[in-house]
């Protein structure tokens, strides 16, 4: 058991707290956001995670998880410190690292014993080894820091199982030491052998951007397929069956859709590209990725405009809102390019999500949003379900045919049974699921 501080309450931080204390570690989380600690010690939690309130509130009885807002203290009773602040991407597509700098650097001046502080947050490569000399020309005390990188894999959703039953654990390190703290930190899953990559902090950092870079490039690859499906009278969900049960390419992330959205795919593979320009490698298949998932969501909006030509006045119901299912959060959201548009053509736009209302609300605080599904179909001239929440696999075609006034339907998620649509004589759009009578 180790004594944590853990830096950051977001998706990724609050997570991780929950999870190191559901390990036996004694964890203290803190965050520059007050209001957010206050919500915490009054036992909710500030956003929509699966699974999550449970195994805070487990941990909080068990006395292993704390909140607090004395930052001194905390750090200083800890030996191990993680950072989980976010890496928002700033305007140039680059990682804004200043809240991780700046962590570093308060962590610095306020220790008075030898510590070990651990990178959660995801950050450029080269960053732990920069941090390490800063963290060391900050220093106050003559005590010994060591700088590790411990990237997170948590899909936002899923982030508690991600944690608690990881494919992987990764720690980069530049000495032996913080290794073995860390190995105590993650002592249960040590000890049911999942499987563990020590190696230096390039390597790492190299990891996480790998491989979320990987799986982007999985996805716009489907989307493209998908679009020369749409072409050619093909079924992407039937090539991808097929090309996943090769289990050299599996099955996972083969589903095509609006574009990849979220805090870390668009992001990451931004910050791999200019790893590459730096050093002159020229990550062309990354940017490829990349580029193609720019245009996707273009790809759904002409299959809108496809078959409504002018929006002046009409209402078009979006269903879903979140980047992804199981989760409010709206980051990257490819509903946002779509707000956007059916704002800029005079739409009358009707949106709901089952959790991401009040993320997108900060946005666009003028959008009609809505608290049922019955309340965005009823009278809307077209439906756009853009996010893949299994409440709108349920979509009832019949009552929607009934109550919307043109029966149009883009569904950029393929969660709609064709036989339900032409039954119901809907005029439909999927991705890559061209609409023919005989696609038996
Ligand atoms: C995470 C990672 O940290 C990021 O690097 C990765 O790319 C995406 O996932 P996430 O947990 O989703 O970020 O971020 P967010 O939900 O924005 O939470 C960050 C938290 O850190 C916020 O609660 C914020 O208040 C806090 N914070 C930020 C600090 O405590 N101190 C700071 O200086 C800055
Ligand atoms: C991702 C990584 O999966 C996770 O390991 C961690 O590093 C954080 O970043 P997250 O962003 O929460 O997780 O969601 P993920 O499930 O990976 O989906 C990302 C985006 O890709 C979403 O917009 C999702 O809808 C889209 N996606 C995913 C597809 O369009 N098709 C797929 O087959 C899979």
């Amino acid at each position: 058991m180790k004594k944590i501080t853990i830096i950051g309450t977001g998706y990724v931080g609050l997570v991780s707290g929950a999870g190191l204390a559901d390990f036996g570690n004694d964890v203290t989380c803190l965050d520059i956001n007050l209001e957010r600690i206050k919500i915490l010690l009054e036992g909710k939690i500030p956003f929509f995670e699966p699974g999550l309130s449970e195994l805070v509130e487990r941990n909080v009885d068990a006395k292993r998880l704390h909140f607090s807002t004395d930052f001194s203290r905390s750090i200083n009773d800890s030996e191990v410190i993680f950072i989980a602040v976010g890496t928002p991407m700033n305007s140039s597509g680059i990682s804004d690292i200043s809240a991780v700098k700046k962590v570093a650097i308060d962590i610095a001046q306020n220790i008075s014993s030898s510590k070990v502080v651990a990178i959660k947050s995801t950050v450029p490569i080269g960053t732990c080894v920069e941090l390490e000399s800063l963290i060391n020309s900050k220093l106050k005390k003559n005590v010994n820091v060591h700088v590790v990188s411990n990237p997170e894999f948590l899909r936002e959703g899923a982030a508690v199982r991600d944690f608690l039953i990881p494919d992987r654990v990764v720690i980069g390190s530049s000495s032996k030491i913080p290794i073995d703290i860390m190995k105590e930190v993650y002592r249960p899953l040590f000890l049911n052998e999942t499987p563990q990559i020590i190696t230096n902090l390039p390597t790492a950092e190299t990891i996480k951007y790998a491989s979320n870079s990987f799986l982007a490039v999985k996805i716009s690859f489907i989307n493209e397929i998908a679009n020369l499906c749409d072409e050619i009278g093909a079924d992407v969900h039937v090539v991808a069956r097929a090309m996943g049960l090769d289990g050299r390419i599996s099955p996972k992330f083969l589903h095509p859709g609006p574009g990849f959205g979220g805090s870390c795919f668009p992001k990451d593979t931004e910050a791999l590209i200019n790893v590459g320009k730096q050093n002159n490698v020229d990550l062309k298949v990354v940017k490829a990725a990349s580029d193609s998932n720019k245009i996707q969501i273009k790809k759904i909006i002409q299959k809108l405009d496809k078959h409504i030509k002018n929006y002046n006045n009409k209402k078009i119901g979006i269903l879903g809102l979140a980047f992804k299912a199981n989760t409010d959060d709206v980051r990257e959201s490819k509903s946002i390019d779509i707000i956007k548009y059916l704002i800029s053509n005079q739409a009358e736009i009707a949106a709901y999500d089952p959790a991401a209302i009040e993320n997108m609300r900060n946005i666009f605080p003028n959008v009609n949003y809505k608290y049922t599904i019955d309340e965005v179909v009823k009278n809307a001239s077209a439906i756009l379900i853009m996010t893949d929440w299994n409440e709108f696999r349920g979509l009832d075609l019949q009552k929607a045919a009934k109550i919307m006034k043109e029966k149009i339907i883009v569904d950029a998620r393929n969660l709609l049974s064709r036989e339900d649509l032409f039954e119901n004589n809907f005029i439909f759009e999927g991705v890559g699921r061209p609409f023919l009578k005989n696609y038996d």
